[in-house]
């Protein structure tokens, strides 16, 4: 099957049933998604499909339609998405396991809404599990970047 990941089309010969993170981890090396449950339940492995946060762990590779885009393709070496500057601002990760998944899911929700709340922030990113934590820097990175994008 064909996959359009990070602006470049993949070949790629797996089962039809194979979960989009494995095809993403195992069979094309793009390990910032991020195997924490495997079942849908802490966002480790979350991905954009046409910009749509997607757990790639719950979903087959052969029922993705559309542009996915990893952590390594959100942004450029010169040119990083408003959520990854605003994360190194505010140092956010810790082990950084989870913090992928936190980037894209942050990223997702900002495009639905650019001028959160902190209660809108913190329901949209409880989702995500941290066990390190970070939910407060999580939600400062999060304003920071909303204000970014606003160009403030
Ligand atoms: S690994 Fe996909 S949601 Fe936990
Ligand atoms: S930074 Fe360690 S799990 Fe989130």
């Amino acid at each position: 099957m064909q996959l359009s990941i990070n602006r470049l089309t993949h070949e790629v010969d797996v089962e039809e049933d194979m979960p989009l993170l494995w095809v993403l981890r195992d069979e094309l090396g793009i390990t910032g998604p991020k195997y924490g449950c495997g079942i849908a339940q802490c966002g480790a492995c979350t991905v954009h499909i046409d910009g749509l946060a997607v757990r790639s762990c719950s979903i087959a590779a052969s029922d993705v339609q559309g542009n996915v885009t990893t952590i390594e393709g959100l942004g450029t070496p010169e040119s990083l998405h408003a959520v990854q500057t605003a994360w190194i601002e505010h140092q956010v990760a810790q082990c950084g396991y989870c913090q992928s998944g936190q980037i894209m899911a942050a990223a997702s929700f900002l495009d639905f809404n650019s001028n959160p709340t902190d209660d809108d922030i913190d329901y949209a990113m409880s989702a995500n599990l941290c066990r390190c934590g970070t939910y407060p820097r999580i939600r400062e990175a999060v304003k920071s970047a909303a204000a970014k994008l606003n160009g403030a």
